[in-house]
């Protein structure tokens, strides 16, 4: 087999889930005390392509974020916690899920805060588009999220065919 067929050999979820911390300082919030969303949008992306790089072992471009409620507030002093996993491969694009908590090591307390769906695509240096190798669901949860991710690239497919039919 030559380099380019092995780096194409099917990866497990497992190989690439990430992990991120972050404690929320003042310079993270707005004046009232309270994580900026922007600013957690930074946090999600940067989690989303650790695990997109593990897996395709190339570098990554953000190809869209999709919707993102944020469920709880977050505090200064609070830990951030996000985690990352690969949820299906196509061809040279990726859908990866990142889920986010916060957690409060006074009270002893960790919430859900957000979970996002972004899509990477792999490139070289030059910028050109690269395959990926597929991702292999092993469990129930694995396998769920990777048929869901099918039925998410069809709608985002369909919205962004909407959306340039309008720009014309
Ligand atoms: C993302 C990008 C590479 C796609 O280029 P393109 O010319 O539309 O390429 P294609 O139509 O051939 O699509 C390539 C892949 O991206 C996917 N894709 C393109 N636009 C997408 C979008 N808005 N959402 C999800 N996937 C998208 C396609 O489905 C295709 O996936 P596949 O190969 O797995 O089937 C290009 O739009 C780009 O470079 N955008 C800027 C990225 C960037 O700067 N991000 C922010 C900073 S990191």
């Amino acid at each position: 087999m030559n380099d380019s067929a092995v780096l194409l050999n099917p990866r497990s979820v497992r190989d690439s889930q990430s992990e991120m911390a972050e404690i929320v300082l003042p310079n993270d919030a707005n004046p009232l005390g309270a994580l900026l969303g922007g600013r957690l949008m930074h946090w999600i992306d940067l989690a989303g392509a650790m695990a997109a790089h593990r897996h395709s072992r190339h570098y990554v471009v953000t190809a869209s974020i999709d919707h993102l409620d944020f469920l709880v507030p977050v505090r200064v002093g609070d830990l951030v916690i996000l985690r990352s996993s690969v949820n299906r491969v196509f061809r040279t694009s990726m859908e990866v899920g990142v889920k986010v908590w916060v957690e409060n090591y006074i009270s002893d307390s960790s919430h859900h805060v957000s979970s996002a769906y972004l899509t990477y695509v792999a490139v070289d240096r030059e910028g050109c588009r690269l395959p990926v190798p597929a991702v292999v669901p092993e469990d129930d949860e694995e396998q769920r999220r990777y048929e869901d991710a099918g039925r998410r690239r069809e709608i985002r497919r369909t919205e962004l065919e909407r959306r340039r039919h309008r720009m014309r």
